[in-house]
């Protein structure tokens, strides 16, 4: 955060000051409060289950300078009318005084995380970059993440999630890109968009706000992403594993554990990269967050390096580990929808290839009109990929049965548990040596839990 007064910052949020106007922000700005500290700016925002006006007090005893608020606390504050837009207004503010920032964006329907993380952690050697931990990519998360930025930053990592049309235009309009990579148009809050169509008009938006000297990195390999070509001011950069892309995997093969790796050809040369990432869904994050180092300034050399050492940043996503009993657990439980769940079950059967595949797979949310149709697919994509159970959690994920069933050369079993106690006692009679578990779901049902368990360890 570059420092800023209080009374800057009710300059800056068109806010009110109730306090000292010369203590000065110099930490991080959070909307947790136990994670405020010292010289921090506590934004306090009323939840689903608390408000955080009832911790701004707790929030300054643990050091912060003060608290952005919608209505009066008993400490030195600020009062806005809306918490996010004052976020809005002072990231944007950070980002005007910080010219040399070089900004881009990563948006897509899956992978943007991963992407993102992929992408800091290539940018990173080429000089300070902030990126969000996790899926900071909302109206919350996306300014919290901009206003870690300091004088010192040269690039921002930005993710940026949409669950409408004019998302991702305000997301810009905060941190203005001049670096955007589209991944995918796919189903993942497709029951709020309406249809496929909504989601790459709305994910299009991030090329839309790049200017003329900007660069739109697209997914080749997606329709409706290379579509976006015809949406962006800036030069188009391709990345895919079709030919003519300009960043582009060749020979992509995976080991045992579902490692990718692949020759990575740029205009520069060409490179063998292993990555150690697991899943094939991994190659087009990587490519992305190769086109987008590449235009940044990182050569062939540092970006092949680069993809080689990068490590999972965020958790429960694909995190592959083993047993002592030789049980494999697949943890990729920190969302699901359609495209996800296939890619990670196609994971899935390459690590089973030698032994047997269970999925324990959750409902996924927000699909709106097309969610029966969409899971009952999902469950014959997993049927037809030769599982030898699917286990259904909760009674929304039925379907999913339904659909595996219709697949009259399935061998495997069907089974439906009410919750993930259920499941893990299900897997307890059912798991041998060799087996492969994937634990998957919506986020909404926090099926990290039974992946952690199945793993002896505590829930985290
Ligand atoms: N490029 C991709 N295509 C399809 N599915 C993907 C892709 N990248 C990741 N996934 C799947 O989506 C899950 C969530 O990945 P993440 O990077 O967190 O995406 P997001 O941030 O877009 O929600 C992964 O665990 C994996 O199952
Ligand atoms: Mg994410």
């Amino acid at each position: 955060m570059i420092p800023l007064s209080l009374a800057r910052i009710a300059e800056i949020t068109g806010g009110q000051l109730r306090g000292d106007p010369s203590a000065v922000v110099t930490g991080e700005v959070v909307i947790d409060s136990r994670r405020a500290g010292p010289g921090g700016l506590f934004a306090a925002v009323a939840g689903e289950r608390s408000d955080g006006h009832d911790f701004a007090a707790a929030a300054v005893a643990a050091g912060a300078a003060g608290v952005l608020a919608t209505r009066p606390v008993p400490v030195p504050s600020v009062l806005v009318a809306d918490v996010p837009a004052a976020l809005a207004a002072l990231a944007r503010f950070v980002v005007d005084a910080l010219p040399a920032v070089r900004v881009a964006g990563i948006t897509g329907s899956s992978g943007k995380t991963s992407t993102k993380d992929l992408a800091a952690q290539l940018v990173e050697r080429l000089g300070p970059t902030i990126a969000p931990a996790g899926s900071f990519n909302n109206e919350f998360g996306l300014p919290l993440t901009v206003l870690r930025a300091d004088a010192a930053t040269r690039y921002l990592v930005l993710e940026l999630s949409a669950r409408g049309l004019g998302h991702i235009a305000y997301l810009c309009r905060i941190a203005p890109p001049r670096y955007g990579a589209v991944l995918n148009v796919g189903h993942a809050h497709a029951g709020e968009f309406g249809g496929l169509g909504q989601v790459a008009r709305a994910k299009g938006e991030l090329v839309e706000a790049l200017p003329p000297g900007g660069v739109a990195i697209l997914n080749a390999d997606d329709p409706r992403v290379l579509a976006m070509a015809s949406r962006t001011p800036a030069r188009v950069v391709t990345f895919g594993c079709q030919v003519g892309a300009l960043v582009r995997a060749a020979d992509v093969r995976l080991d045992d554990l579902g490692r990718p790796s692949f020759t990575l050809l740029t205009p520069e040369g060409s490179a063998r990269v292993a990555l150690r990432l697991h899943g094939a869904h991994n190659v087009p994050n990587a490519l992305a967050a190769a086109a987008l180092a590449g235009e940044l300034g990182l050569g062939l050399d540092g970006i092949a390096d680069g993809l080689c050492a990068a490590v999972a940043r965020s958790r429960w996503r694909m995190e592959v580990r083993q047993r002592g009993d030789g049980v494999t657990v697949i943890n990729d439980a920190y969302n699901a929808n359609p495209e996800s769940v296939r890619a990670a079950l196609d994971a899935l059967a390459h690590l089973a290839q030698d032994g047997r595949g269970f999925a324990v797979l959750g409902h996924m949310a927000e699909l709106g009109g097309s969610s029966r149709a969409s899971h009952e697919e999902v469950g014959a994509y997993a049927a037809r990929s030769g599982l030898a159970g699917l286990i259904a959690v909760g009674e929304e994920a039925a379907p999913l049965l339904a659909g595996a069933r219709q697949v009259r050369s399935w061998r495997g079993e069907a089974l439906a548990v009410p919750d993930g106690a259920a499941a893990l006692e299900m897997l307890a009679n059912l798991l041998k040596p060799g087996d492969v578990v994937l634990v998957k779901a919506s986020r909404a049902a926090r099926l990290e839990g039974v992946a952690a368990d199945l793993l002896g360890e505590a829930d985290r």
